[in-house]
This record gives structure tokens, sequence and C-alpha cells, in this order.
């Protein structure tokens, strides 16, 4: 498949560690393996290919994983390789409590001890749920070794009653139609089938389309990785050469840190606002490239997507879904229409650079992908504010936002957390207007904890019902990439560490100006300091376990949420025998 370097024999297989001699610990490597039907050519200088599968049913966005897993191992085979399945702790983005991403970076962890305890030489990484790519990426990177993405495909676009309905997206509209009584409960159990009605990942432009979407900006999965439909034969095709070509770079010793450069960071944030991808991508991919020791900071996000126009009018800012992507050309034609800024000799797993892989990308659907010239919505990227309310900054995606909003001052109504929002956001009572600002504390990383999607926290009933579609609101918590609105997220330091958000009082005024990049909390600094001196930290949630390593050592939204030990990398050197 690469055209610039032939496959030429490996010198010495990292597998060769476990399976390539004839002492006691090779034979029990060996011996016990073969219990599984393996014939004991299989064990000899074939390259040993980890497949690391986030399959759960408890994840039904991967529920059809174990089925694409097999069409990859046809390709190791079809290789010359020597496949071997095995299974990473899942994260299905509709189902855990309290948050997914409570759990990332542990994924992360197992990802990463699992690869380096085992006897792989190259890895293919199995990933569609939210999530689940992000951990991959991450515990992977720390590893180093040659490793593709393979994303499972997004679901078929949904129906309901002739209209066309996004995961995720029509769910907020839904639950809002519910709250003005414009639908009823009785016509629930439709929409949910209808919503969700083949195996995949949600199917607009949020974060599992994103994310894969970033697989393949970065150079981390073949063309086509981001849009072909989980059901569609030909992902199936793709996992078979998936697994061809992850052979093949063992061979090359084409490892993760020479496509996860700086250069291909940078073209993934460039893509970001091209297809208005997910503000959950932000955190994402600053994790990721400080594994590989890229220094990916906010303020690279605002410098690379200011300027990028939105060319793909896909839900949540637009009306198709991923289906129709697909159909159009999918991130191909995408990436060919923003070549002149990218970096286009940034290489991609096949052996190809980026742009020599899309660079001769059809557009058979301009209604989906519009052209540079005259792009879908004149701003896609994430704005990343400032102000002495988020000193380490806090993201907003204009695509989404109301334009009228985007520039705003109005007074707070606070609500000190969750618990707070749920008790009295529906209250008739409550003392709220259409332009007031709504902030939620406490919903960060180290407060909820685990940084949940409520930042699209839904608006007070009572303005809903007066024909209210939108307000700014501000936490320091993220939102679903399936969501809308004029929505703050990410604001760091978070409330619960401590930062300016927790300050915040009802009727304080806030200024949001997304054009200057500016939130401002107008209350004096000598004020401010009162108000922190009075200030007493939250409790903690746990007092062991995962949750208090979590909150104990898990670094801030400007800094991706990594765990502070878990970043960068430590190769995957073979570690001692266990006999
Ligand atoms: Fe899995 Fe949306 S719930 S991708």
């Amino acid at each position: 498949m690469s055209k610039h370097k032939p496959p030429k024999k490996s010198k010495q297989l990292r597998s060769a560690g476990w399976f390539g001699s004839h002492d006691r610990d090779a034979m029990v490597h060996r011996s016990w393996m073969k219990n599984q039907g393996f014939p004991h050519d299989q064990f000899i200088g074939r390259p040993v290919i980890g497949i690391c599968n986030t399959w759960s049913e408890v994840t039904p966005c991967n529920a059809h994983f174990r089925e694409l897993a097999e069409h990859v191992k046809y390709g190791v085979l079809d290789a010359g390789g020597f496949p071997l399945e095995f299974p990473v702790m899942s994260l299905g983005e509709p189902v855990m409590r309290p948050t997914t991403m409570l759990f990332r970076n542990q994924v992360a962890m197992d990802v990463e001890e699992s690869i380096r305890a085992n006897p792989f030489d190259g890895v293919v990484l199995m990933m569609g749920c939210d999530k689940t790519t992000p951990a991959l990426l991450m515990g992977a990177a720390s590893c180093d070794l040659p490793t593709i993405g393979l994303s499972g495909g997004p679901m078929l676009n949904g129906r309901y009653r002739g209209e066309t309905v996004g995961s995720g997206t029509h769910l907020w509209k839904f639950t809002e139609a519910l709250k003005v009584g414009t639908m009823t409960l009785d016509d629930m159990p439709e929409v949910e089938a209808c919503m969700a009605r083949s195996a995949g990942h949600c199917m607009t432009m949020g974060t599992a389309s994103t994310m894969a979407s970033m697989v393949e900006s970065l150079g981390m999965g073949l063309p086509t990785n981001a849009a072909i439909p989980a059901v569609d034969s030909r992902r199936k095709v793709l996992a078979r050469m998936v697994g061809r070509r992850i052979v093949e770079m063992v061979h090359e010793d084409l490892r993760m840190s020479r496509i996860l450069t700086r250069q291909a960071f940078e073209n993934a944030i460039m893509v970001n606002g091209a297809i208005g991808g997910s503000t959950n991508a932000v955190v994402h991919l600053i994790a990721i490239a400080r594994r590989v020791g890229v220094d990916m900071t906010l303020a690279d996000w605002d410098r690379l997507g200011r300027e990028m126009p939105c060319l793909v009018n896909l839900m949540p800012s637009g009306e198709f879904l991923m289906e129709d992507f697909y159909y159009a050309g999918g991130l191909p034609v995408v990436i060919r229409e923003i070549g002149r800024f990218l970096h286009k000799k940034a290489l991609t797993v096949n052996g190809r650079t980026i742009w020599e892989n899309c660079k001769d990308a059809v557009n058979y659907g301009p209604n989906v992908i519009t052209p540079l010239a005259k792009p879908f919505k004149p701003l896609g990227g994430i704005a990343v504010l400032r102000g002495n309310l988020a000193p380490q900054g806090a993201v907003l995606k204009p695509s989404a936002a109301t334009p009228k909003l985007m520039k705003h001052k109005g007074r707070a109504v606070v609500f000190e957390d969750i618990d707070d929002l749920h008790r009295r956001i529906d209250d008739p009572k409550l003392d709220v207007k259409a332009d007031d600002v709504l902030v939620l504390k406490n919903c960060g990383p180290k407060g909820y904890p685990g940084f949940p999607e409520v930042g699209n926290f839904a608006l007070p009933a009572k303005l809903l019902k007066k024909g209210v579609t939108d307000m700014v609101r501000i936490s320091d918590a993220r939102m679903s990439g399936t969501a809308y609105g004029t929505v703050v997220l990410h604001t760091a330091p978070e409330a619960a560490a401590g930062g300016p958000l927790a300050l915040v009082r009802n009727g304080d005024v806030i200024e949001l100006d997304v054009e200057r990049r500016k939130l401002h909390l107008h209350v004096s600094a000598g004020e401010l300091a009162r108000r922190k001196a009075e200030w007493k930290a939250p409790p903690p949630h746990a007092d062991r376990g995962w949750v208090k390593l979590f909150c104990d050592t898990v670094n801030q939204a400007d800094q991706g949420v990594d765990l502070d030990f878990l970043v960068g990398k430590s190769g995957a050197k073979i570690g001692r025998p266990s006999h």
C-alpha cells in the first residue's frame, strides 16, 4: 500500500522476546497460546498484531466490533501477520454514570499497560463511542508502537415520521418539546427506536464523528475512516485493509510518534474547524499531544481555528448526517478543500502524505460539503475565551451559537451544582429573564467528578414556554458534541479547584464578547479577593479507589484533563520474564 517504502523484513520483532527462543518462558508463552488452535509456525517470524477491542453490550455504539475485528484479522493473516484480539475497558456514553469522561484516563492506562505487557509488534485500535477514541490513542501513544486507528463508523440516518433525526441533537429538541407539551410520553418509545436504528456511533457531527475525523486528519487512520457507515460493507473492507497495512507498518517500523507530530495536530485543529467539530476535541487532542511530547495549548486552537470556515452542513450546526457526508465524499473532500492551509507533507499511516491521500477527492454533494469560497458558516473553529472569569481559558463553539448572543452582557443567575440546577431550573418562581446569563458551578473534572456533558443544560421551562430558544450559559462542564447553543464551557480553573467561577453570585454582571475572546465578570478585584477568602472547597467525592486517584491527580481542562503522572510516554520496553 505504501508507494514510498516497500515492505521489508523487520530486523527483530518485539514479539520474539516472548516467542523467539526455546527457553522455559518461551515454551510457556507458546504452549498456552496453542490451546486456541494456533499452529506452531504462527509463532515464528510473523508480526504479532494486537487488536485492541472496545466491544461491549453496554457500549452500544461499539456493539458490532467483534464482527469488525474478524475482518481486521483476515487482513493481518493476508499480510502474513499473527492477529491477537484483546479487550480493554469500554466506555458507553449513553449508559455510564456519572460520566464516561471520569474513566477515559483509566481506559488509557488499561490500553497502555495491556500493549506494553504483551507480545505485540503493532496495534490496531478499534474505537467508536466518544471517549473510546481518545482513550485508546492516549494509551497507545505512551507505548509508541506501529499503530492504526479503526473507527467503527456512524449509524445510518435516523428517521421519525418522515423527518430526518440526528442522534443526540434531536434528543435535546425532543426533551424540550416534552417540556413545552408539543410531544408526549406516548411518542417516546417510537422516537427512541427511530433515533438509533442501526449499529454504529452517533451520526451527527458530535464527538464520536469528530474524533473519527480527527483520527483521519491526524494521519492515524486510513482515508475514509471517519464516515463509512458502520453497517456499510465498505467498513469491513476498510477493516481488512487496516489489518494488511499494520503488518507492513511493523516491517517499516512506522511508529505513532512519526505520525503524531506538531504538524499533524495543527492539521487536525484546522480540520476540526472545517467540519464544525465538537468542543470535546479540544480536551482530547491536547491530552493525546501531551502524551507524545507535543506542547499543544488552547492558544493553538484559537490561532489555527479562528478564521477557519465551517464547510460541512451536518447536525448539530446544520441539516445533514454522517451517511450523507460519506456519500458526498467524506473527509478527504474537506481536506482537499482546505489544503492551502494544511501541512501537506504530514505523514499518514498508509505511508503517504495527507495531501497525496486527499488531493484528488471529488465532492459528490456540494450541499453537504460546501466549497471554501462559499462556506456553510463563516466560522467553524473553537473560540478560546479569557478574562477574570477564566484565567486559564474557556471555550465556545461559534457555529453552534446564536449570533446575536455572541456579544452579550447580562445578570448572573447562579446554580451552585447540578443538584441545585435540577431543583430550581423549572421552578416557576425562579427569578430569571431571557437576557440573563445562566451559571452552573462544580461540574468540572474534580467537581462533578469527571467533567460531564451538562454544560448545555436546558433553559428554564417558563422561558421555553415563552419561545426563548437560547441563552448564554457558562459552566466548568463540557457539552455533548451533538448539542448547540451559546454555551461557554471548560472554564478553567474549575469552581471546585477554587477558580473564579466559584465566586460568581446572583446578580453579578457577566460580559461575553466572542469576537474579542473576552469573558469578564464585572466585580472588582478586591471584592473577588474577599469572596475567595470566604470560599471553602467542596468535600471530597471519595476517600479510596479510582475516584480518589482521579480527583487527586487530574489536570484542568486547558491541559487535557489527563492524570498528571500519565502525561508523556514510556515506550514499549519488554518487561522481565514472569516465570
Ligand atoms: Fe456513543 Fe454518541 S452515544 S457516540
